[in-house]
């Protein structure tokens, strides 16, 4: 009998443990992706029967897959050799065909390696387990198409993992297994995500990581992409995260101005078992509006995924803390089931503050963070106050008008359009009507 020890680094274990028949993970480049991928494969063609009590006879195919057959040659190959060895020397790979891509283990199953840029070769066998290597770089049918159907004889399982490229169907997919809810009648998990960087692989030297941050082409960008496997889109360019100063503080003695509060809320979603989730937030965004020169000053964007209780007292705290604030929040059904515990809370902390209801204006969201964000943020009327919470806003700015991306931030930071113009309407009621001269008679 040969003997097989999978070791895995702990980030890899994790998907491992995963009961999911479809575990999604985006990580960063080095991860140990691959190796983990290797891993599987011998695992998966060692098998005799599934979970599912599916005998695997050697008709039973396991699939590699990356973009193209050439890159999974050169990939998976030398892996396997490595982690499995031959039989001849102790190891599991008994027979194998570079040119038709397969290894035969001693369990006589094969691994199949195949690339996605022949979609006829991935045809015709059906599959108990497959690996979908970098598949952000493949096309979107080669799943739902071919790969998918292959797997129903057997109840396969599939591995897709992958660097980010954007927010493409590798992003939609991650999305979908992220919000995926198990439900009562589901004997196991369909889908898991999981999302790791490439500094969470311990067998990678510090200096190699140090190397790929550092290199030249790392723009800030890139090393989230890349390194953060965070799914960056480079949005549609309307708001410029380098258009938002960061300032250290607010201007000095002198400047008049007043403190706003615009609530953008998330709605209160339940899943099967009363836990509160969701995957929007609601912000809290606190902003300073210089009297003279209207810019922005915006000081603190508190958010998080909270129930209607907390947030209400995270709203009244923020209102008692900005002395003499104004205090907007976007009306709806959040808005109404939020409002009578502030009640409570106001009474609780002495502070009363009257709350005024935003409204959408009867344009969509996109059209209105643009009126209110975009030429202001051009014109550098808007500053940041340094805090941990820019970097989430910039990035909010960058992906926008992306309507995968989260905007929570930018809309919330939008509505203070409608407050701080009603003040300059205030203002305008003191100053005697002005009256345009008559066009007709000129002057
Ligand atoms: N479980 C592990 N045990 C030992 N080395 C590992 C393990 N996982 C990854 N590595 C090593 O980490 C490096 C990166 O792995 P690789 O699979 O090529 O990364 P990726 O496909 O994510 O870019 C390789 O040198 C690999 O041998
Ligand atoms: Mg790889």
């Amino acid at each position: 009998m040969n003997e097989f020890r999978a070791s895995f680094h702990p980030g890899q274990m994790a998907i491992h443990m995963s009961e999911a028949r479809f575990k999604i993970c985006a990580a960063g480049r080095r991860f140990g992706k691959s190796h983990y991928a290797a891993l599987e494969l011998i695992i998966a063609a060692l098998m005799t029967e599934n979970r599912f009590g599916y005998k695997l006879g050697i008709e039973a195919g396991v699939y590699y897959v990356a973009p193209t057959f050439d890159q999974a040659k050169r990939i998976m190959w030398p892996k396997i050799r490595e982690l499995a060895g031959y039989e001849r020397t102790g190891g599991l790979i008994r027979n194998e065909n570079v040119n038709d891509g397969w290894i035969e283990l001693v369990s006589g199953r094969r691994i199949y390696i195949r690339g996605a840029d022949n979609p006829d070769s991935l045809r015709g066998i059906a599959l108990s387990y497959v690996v979908l290597d970098e598949y952000a770089d493949m096309k979107e049918n080669v799943w739902s198409e071919i790969v998918e159907p292959a797997l129903m004889d057997y109840e396969g399982e599939a591995l897709f993992i992958g660097t980010p490229k954007g927010k493409n169907h590798f992003y939609k997919l991650f999305m979908k297994a992220l919000q995926y809810i198990r439900g009562d009648e589901e004997t196991y998990p369909m889908y898991e995500a999981f999302h790791f960087k490439s500094g969470d692989n311990p067998f990678l030297k510090k200096h190699e990581l140090k190397r790929m941050m550092e290199s030249d082409t790392s723009s800030r960008e890139t090393i989230r992409q890349e390194i953060e496997a965070d799914f960056v889109s480079g949005g549609g360019n309307l708001l410029r995260p380098t258009d938002f100063k960061i300032v250290s503080g607010l201007p000095h003695a002198g400047r008049q101005g007043r403190f706003f509060i615009t609530c953008d809320l998330a709605g209160f979603v339940k899943d099967r078992r009363g836990k509160v989730m969701r995957t929007d937030e609601s912000v809290i965004c606190v902003t300073w509006v210089e009297d003279m020169s209207a810019d922005w000053y915006v000081v603190d964007m508190i958010h998080g995924r909270w129930d209607a209780r907390e947030t209400a007292l995270r709203i009244v705290k923020a209102a008692a803390r900005y002395h003499g604030c104004r205090l907007g929040i976007e009306k709806g059904i959040t808005m109404n089931a939020v409002l009578p515990y502030m009640e409570d809370y106001m009474r609780e902390f002495n502070r009363y503050i009257t709350v005024e209801g935003l409204k959408h204006g009867g344009v969509n969201k996109y059209s209105r963070i643009e009126w209110a964000l975009q030429g202001r943020s051009q014109r550098g009327k808007i500053k940041l106050v340094e805090g941990e919470w820019n970097e989430w806003f910039l990035d909010q700015c960058a992906d926008f008008p992306d309507r995968l991306a989260h905007d929570d931030g930018v809309d919330a930071l939008a509505y203070l359009d409608q407050m701080a113009t009603a003040v300059f309407a205030d203002y305008e009621e003191d100053v005697p009507e002005w009256q345009p001269l008559d066009l007709d008679a000129g002057y």
